[in-house]
This record gives structure tokens, C-alpha cells and sequence, in this order.
């Protein structure tokens, strides 16, 4: 499947035809989503990130204490801060939803933090069954709350 395949004609605000496949992200998050703690929603997420060149990966963990589970897109992101990247600049998460499910508004934020330039980033959805969406980042989070709103 190559480029926003399986996002619906006419669908508003997808990236489309013209985003980037990023096949690398892809395969990454893909090969994660079952390293995933995730035995009270048995919703297994894996996320692959490009920040500063680099990618790094990772899974949703959960906790019996429900409210202190952390998404895979903001593990794969930690990841990629403690290591010194500070640049986001493409993210894939890989669900078993279908059509492939989009990054919780938490993650959405996360990731604008460490956005140059949202319209820049793609961000993509896929499953194991090989569906496929795709957007970038400012459409995913238009009129976002950033550092540049602070005094
Ligand atoms: N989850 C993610 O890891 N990323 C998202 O963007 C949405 C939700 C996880 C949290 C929880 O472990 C499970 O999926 C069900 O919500």
C-alpha cells in the first residue's frame, strides 16, 4: 500500500497522497506494537519516532492503577529526549484498530512541543493488516497550545 492508501477520498484533513511513506517508521512501530503492556485494554500500541535523524520506539504500559498508563507515542518520544534528540520530525503508531487509529490529544500536544514546524511533520497510523493514514501534524492539532503562547 503506498502513500495515504485507505484514508477515504474526500476525507477532511488528511495529509493525502502527498506524505511522505515513511517505510522505516512503519516497519519499526510495527515490529514494537507486540512488546506492548497492555493486559486491561488489550489494545496493544506501538509507535516508531524520527527525532534529530535518529528513530526510536515505543509501547503503550499500563498500570492497575489506570490513569498513570503512558501511550506509546509518548514513550517512543521520551526515549528519543533522553537520548539528546530535540527535533521531531516524523512519528508512526501502529494499532490494531481499524482504519488505523489516530494519537490520543495528549500525545498530540507531546508532540508539538517538539515540532519546528507542525506543518512539516507527518504522522502516520497504520495496522498489521497493511491499512494505512497519514497527516501532518498541524492537522492534527490546529491552534495548538505551545511554549510560544507563555509571557
Ligand atoms: N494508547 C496509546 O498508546 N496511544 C494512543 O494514541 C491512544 C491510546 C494506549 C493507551 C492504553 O494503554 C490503550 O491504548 C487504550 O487506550
Amino acid at each position: 500500500m503506498s502513500g495515504a492508501a485507505g484514508a477515504g477520498a474526500g476525507e477532511p484533513g488528511l495529509a493525502g497522497q502527498t506524505a511522505p511513506v515513511e517505510r522505516e517508521l512503519d516497519e519499526r512501530a510495527r515490529a514494537v506494537q507486540p512488546l506492548a503492556y497492555a493486559p486491561y485494554s488489550r489494545f496493544p500500541v506501538g509507535a516508531a519516532v524520527r527525532m534529530d535523524g535518529k528513530i526510536y520506539t515505543g509501547v503503550n504500559v499500563e498500570n492497575a492503577s489506570y490513569p498513570l498508563t503512558v501511550c506509546a507515542e509518548r514513550n517512543a518520544i521520551a526515549a528519543a529526549v533522553g537520548d539528546g534528540a530535540r527535533q521531531l520530525e516524523a512519528l508512526t503508531v501502529c494499532t490494531d484498530a481499524s482504519p488505523p487509529a489516530s494519537p490520543c490529544g495528549a500525545c498530540r500536544q507531546v508532540m508539538l512541543e517538539l515540532a519546528a514546524d507542525p506543518k512539516a511533520v507527518t504522522v502516520t497510523a497504520i495496522n498489521p493488516q497493511g491499512e494505512r493514514r497519514a497527516w501532518t501534524l498541524a492537522e492534527l492539532i490546529p491552534f495548538g497550545f505551545s511554549g510560544r503562547e507563555l509571557p
